[in-house]
């Protein structure tokens, strides 16, 4: 695998990767001898992008990447997910994602993403920085009788929909953000990469 394609040079680290509803094929550290590196040679890969193998992620699943010593979700949505997404539009605080840093230009539409059937989202709750546990089915939970898919943050009950939309009467003001990422071919994934600057 190419260490080199997107990021001009610069060492790219594949990150461990787990499913939060069963084990997915995932990325893997590639960085060998980290530890006879220069500090410049580490910081410069503590920013670099992260490349992530998404095309055995099961319809459905999550799998949990890192960037920048933060958790990144990548959903393989399925249809399902994706046309009940405008369902509970009603129910978010804000439905078309009027924060416009949140998510490049790209993820602004209802799906948050360069494609329907894939999510990449922060894992990082808005409010106060926990990270969400991913609830996909659709059915009565606790937290929420309506509940529709998406995540909930056991910190302080913050709920989020299938693209990481924040449901009224969370503590969390806004939504999930969505990284820059690109796809470097079908299967693979770059986050920290926006190829529309690149
Ligand atoms: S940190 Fe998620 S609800 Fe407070």
């Amino acid at each position: 695998m190419s260490q080199d394609g997107v990021n001009k040079g610069r060492r790219t680290l594949l990150v461990g990767a787990t499913s939060a509803v069963g084990a997915v094929g995932a990325g893997f550290v590639a960085v060998p001898f980290l530890g006879s590196w220069n500090p410049s040679e580490k910081a410069k890969a503590a920013g670099a992008p992260a490349k992530v193998d998404v095309s055995k992620i099961e319809p459905g699943a999550m799998l949990t990447a890192e960037w920048r010593g933060k958790p990144v979700y990548i959903v393989h949505r399925t249809e399902e997910m994706v046309a009940n997404l405008p369902s509970h539009n009603d129910r978010l605080k804000d439905p078309d994602n009027s924060v416009k840093t949140q998510q490049p230009a790209y993820a602004d539409n209802i799906n948050r993403s360069r494609k329907a059937e894939l999510l990449v989202l922060l894992g990082v709750c808005t409010h106060l920085g926990c990270a969400p546990k991913y609830h996909p089915e659709v059915k009565a939970e606790p937290f929420d009788p309506k509940w529709q898919g998406g995540w909930f943050c056991p910190c302080h009950g913050s709920r989020f929909d299938l693209s990481g939309r924040v449901f009224k009467g969370s503590p969390a003001a806004i939504n999930l953000e969505v990284p820059p990422y690109m796809y470097e071919s079908d299967s693979v994934v770059v986050i920290g990469v926006d190829e529309e600057k690149a």
